[in-house]
């Protein structure tokens, strides 16, 4: 596959679009509150990239000269936004978990799952067997499949191998399938996604394993941006998860924080005290935990999918908005909790669900996703200067793509200047 980077002499020109949904100007980073569900929109826009990067944003009438050797994409009657960002996901993994699906729907909980081998641990052994050839076959289908939902980048957890060998086998096929393009991957290290079924009586000793070893290699082959921790009753207690992630912060990685999924632990209140980009999850944070985020600039990661799948309750997005956090949506796409890459489908639960309106929606799945990443200086919006990373819908109107829920709108995906995906073009071999 040609590399997703433009020459820097190359240029696309993007015209006539019904919708050219910048989300922000150039200097802003966050929306929050009332801001967040008025993303700015040019009418009749027109856009123009060079070298792989925004060097023009205005109406179709007042598009300069466009150079005879451009790229040109005729938006008329579309849509263009910025490239969707998937910040939270465990796509690589082998093996599915049907049969829990099914026990759940007989009444059976994810944690008595758990308790009895199941769930985390259950992928965890499936993965080990598993070569990083086979994991990155089985990893390069979902991101083709998050790609024609519109998504650019997309952030890939470890966390299911669980030992340094497996653990480095994982981030080692994250970093592989980045550099194969087309779209960015951002990798983030969860070794503390459970306590592997050797360490069962005796954690401590695979928190040792974690601080002493696991992340120290990690960090000196810069195999990981940020650490993660799954910070819940009976997994990770908050003492534990913060000297994960104080660790990890000594080692340069920043903290993220699965927090309050399942039970209202304190990880939301843990995440603002550490400065983590990002607090994902929070079917059940606290009152206590809204006030640290929205007073912080800890990302509040929601994935109404998990919620949606599990049959539990959403996260209290309203709350978190209109108490001013940072407001982002994600699949959370996994074989346990969510699987899914369907990302404007996630779109349509946080609207239904959640109460999120749809400019709110495409604010979360973009800027906001991307500040999660650490990227909101180069992703997430449609300004000069910014990495011209695109979806164009085949819809005139950015709140179809949450109103005709399930279908994929992606007409073409632009990466760093280059079409990286046409509808209806047969995938790479
Ligand atoms: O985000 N909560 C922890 N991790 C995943 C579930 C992983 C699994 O069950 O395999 C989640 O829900
Ligand atoms: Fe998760």
């Amino acid at each position: 596959m040609a590399p997703p980077t433009a020459n820097s002499l190359e240029t696309l020109v993007v015209r006539n679009a019904a919708q050219l949904v910048c989300v922000a100007g150039p200097e802003e980073t966050v929306r929050r509150g009332a801001a967040m569900h008025a993303p700015l929109v040019i009418a009749d826009g027109a856009l123009v990239a060079r070298g792989g990067r925004i060097a023009w944003v205005g109406s179709t009438t007042e598009l300069p000269p466009v150079p005879p050797d451009a790229v040109v994409l005729d938006a008329s009657g579309r849509a263009v936004l910025p490239g969707l960002v998937d910040s939270h996901t465990h796509l690589l993994f082998a093996g599915t978990r049907e049969d829990e699906f099914e026990q759940r729907l007989a009444g059976a909980t994810y944690q008595e799952i758990a308790a009895r081998g199941g769930g985390i641990n259950a992928t965890v052994r499936r993965v080990r067997q598993a070569s990083r050839d086979e994991l990155k076959r089985l990893a390069r289908r979902r991101l083709a499949t998050l790609l024609a939902f519109g998504v650019t980048t997309v952030e890939v957890k470890s966390g299911y191998g669980l030992s340094l060998t497996d653990e480095l086998k994982c981030l080692e096929a994250i970093a592989e399938l980045n550099a194969e393009g087309p779209l960015e991957l951002v990798p983030t290290f969860l070794g503390a996604h459970a306590v592997p079924p050797e360490f069962r009586d005796d954690r401590a000793s695979y928190l040792r394993l974690l601080a002493a070893e696991m992340l120290p290699e990690v960090a000196r082959r810069g195999l990981a941006e940020f650490c993660d921790v799954f910070c819940e009753t009976g997994v990770f207690s908050v003492p534990e998860s913060e000297a994960i992630l104080r660790r990890a912060l000594d080692l340069g990685l920043r903290p993220k924080i699965h927090a309050d999924e399942l039970t209202p632990l304190g990880g939301a209140e843990l995440a603002a005290q550490l400065g983590a980009a990002s607090a994902d999850h929070l079917l059940c944070v606290t009152d206590a935990g809204v006030a640290a985020l929205a007073a912080s600039d800890t990302v509040a990661t929601l994935l109404p999918g998990t919620a949606f799948f599990l049959g539990v309750p959403y996260a209290p997005a309203r709350r978190l908005i209109d108490g001013g956090a940072v407001v982002a949506l994600a699949s959370d796409c996994n074989p346990g909790t969510c699987p899914t890459e369907n990302l404007p489908l996630v779109g349509t639960m946080a609207c239904t669900q959640m109460r999120m309106l749809p400019g709110e929606v495409v604010t979360a799945l973009t800027l906001h996703a991307a500040a999660a990443l650490g990227r909101a200086d180069r992703l997430g919006s449609l300004a000069v200067g910014k990495q011209a990373d695109l979806v164009i819908l085949d819809v005139p109107d950015y709140r179809q793509l949450f109103y005709h829920f399930g279908a994929s709108h992606a007409w073409r995906v632009v990466k760093r200047g280059r079409v990286v995906y046409e509808a209806g073009a047969s995938p790479a071999p």
